[in-house]
């Protein structure tokens, strides 16, 4: 079995700040990637900025700047971030570099050459928000995405096509003999149900805005930015450049994603890599989002709450322990300062902080800061060590399972019966008697 894992989060557009929301799925990530690499794999963990298409261009023209000026404003920003929350990514691409542009143009080349791109025209409802095209039949009342609720713009356009329906029962196939390769079972069934329904060609060049990486074949065109943005996660591994690397990492082993991009994911990415003739991803998981008061949330919504803030006030490791223990990845959960504040005096602070300051204080005051195998064993010494090898296991087993929450509460039950052990066998007795020492 290759002891190699590649390990991504999505990339994440610079129309403004990441907040807490933002920061969940990379945590995430940073997560899995040190449990396996404490595992001995050599982990490739990618994350990065989607830096084109029309949301970011409206941006940057809203704040004054060119998209190119803004996009070098706001990328700093998310690696600043995840350099404050101790993630220990490898690389962390934008899409606007020199060696992504390059390679998406091959890309597009490619799958052009074989027969898979043709010209039309596209007319119909666009959603700037989600850089998504909505098919009548989704529109929500009057004009509203089916997705975000924001109002959809009418596009008509000529565009250059992506014949994904010639694809469509071989994706199913796929998924129907791969059932680890979307999860959970619940966002697998809905991209099922979606395939069935209403796989379009897809429309993957824009004429009418200029931010985007142009067309070889055709310069008014830009790529559609999630054609674009999907290949990072071939342009960083070395495809087509660092045949290497590319050899060593592909097919990357999970893709952690949000579950509103699941189906961008499951559907259009899969199908890029058939038509390239490359291997799928092994995983694409779908986590939940963090809510405020019911609603997710983001930046249109104006409930976000800044990362930075909170790293000066309770350090990162704080915030990276509540949102993994707290939320279980699969589900949506809630983000509340009290929650917060509630995990880390109770688990902390006051389990695993008690455990670590009563262990180490004792050590030293009764041992001189040593500990000799005495190799006295009694049951309560058994069990405790018979629970943490269990806890080793179930660890892994929970782990491997994507349960981190899980995984966490198997190493909080030996945190409690350490505690417990001690106020069980009180050292500082024993430590009095020298029969017992
Ligand atoms: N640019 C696309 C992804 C392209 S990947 C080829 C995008 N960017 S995003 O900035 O909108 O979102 C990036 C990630 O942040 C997603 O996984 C999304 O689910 C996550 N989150 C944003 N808000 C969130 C919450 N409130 N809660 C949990 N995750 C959230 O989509």
């Amino acid at each position: 079995m290759s002891k190699n894992f590649y390990v991504t989060t999505p990339i994440y557009y610079v129309n403004g700040d990441p907040h807490v929301g933002s920061a969940y799925t990379t945590i995430a990530c940073d997560v899995i990637s040190r449990y396996k690499k404490t595992a001995g794999y050599d982990v490739y963990f990618l994350t990065g900025t989607d830096e084109h298409g029309q949301k970011v261009e409206e941006k940057a023209k809203e704040m004054g700047k060119t998209p190119q000026e803004w996009t070098d404003i706001m990328a700093p920003r998310f690696a600043e971030l995840w350099k404050a929350l101790n993630i220990e990514n490898n690389d962390f691409i934008r899409t606007t570099e020199d060696r992504h542009k390059k390679a998406v143009a091959k890309i597009f080349k490619k799958v052009y050459d074989k027969g898979d791109i043709y010209k039309g025209s596209y007319e119909g409802k666009y959603c700037v928000s989600d850089e998504t095209f909505v098919p009548d039949n989704q529109v929500i009342g009057e004009n509203g995405c089916p997705h975000c609720g924001k109002e959809l713009r009418i596009v008509k356009e000529e565009s250059y096509f992506f014949r994904m329906s010639k694809y469509r029962e071989a994706l199913l196939k796929h998924i129907e003999e791969n059932p680890n390769f979307i999860l959970p079972e619940g966002r697998r069934n809905e991209v099922v149900s979606f395939i069935k329904d209403e796989l379009y060609d897809l429309s993957i060049s824009r004429n009418t805005f200029k931010w985007g990486i142009p067309l070889e074949i055709d310069p008014e065109h830009v790529i559609y930015v999630w054609f674009d943005a999907l290949s990072n996660y071939l342009t960083a591994a070395g495809y087509l450049s660092d045949t290497e690397k590319f050899n060593k990492f592909w097919p990357a082993d999970i893709h952690l994603v949000g579950k509103e991009i699941v189906r961008f994911h499951t559907i259009i990415w899969p199908i890029i890599l058939m038509a390239l003739e490359l291997e799928l991803p092994k995983k694409v998981y779908g986590h939940g989002w963090l809510v405020v008061d019911g609603d997710k949330m983001s930046k249109s919504k104006g409930n976000v709450i800044d990362p930075v803030a909170l790293i000066d006030e309770f350090g990162a490791d704080s915030i990276r322990y509540f949102l993994l223990r707290e939320i279980n990845l699969g589900l949506d959960g809630n983000f509340s300062r009290e929650a917060l504040i509630q995990r880390i005096n109770a688990d902390l602070a006051n389990d695993l902080g008690n455990l670590l300051h009563r262990t180490l204080s004792m050590v030293n005051k009764f041992n001189g800061g040593l500990v000799k195998n005495t190799k006295v064993l009694e049951d309560v010494d058994t069990e405790l060590i018979a629970l943490a090898q269990n806890t080793v296991k179930q660890y892994q087993d929970s782990m491997d399972k994507m349960e981190i929450s899980v995984a966490i509460r198997t190493v909080w039950n030996l945190i409690s019966r350490s505690n417990k052990y001690i106020d069980l066998t009180g050292p500082w007795a024993l430590a009095k008697d020298e029969s017992k020492q």
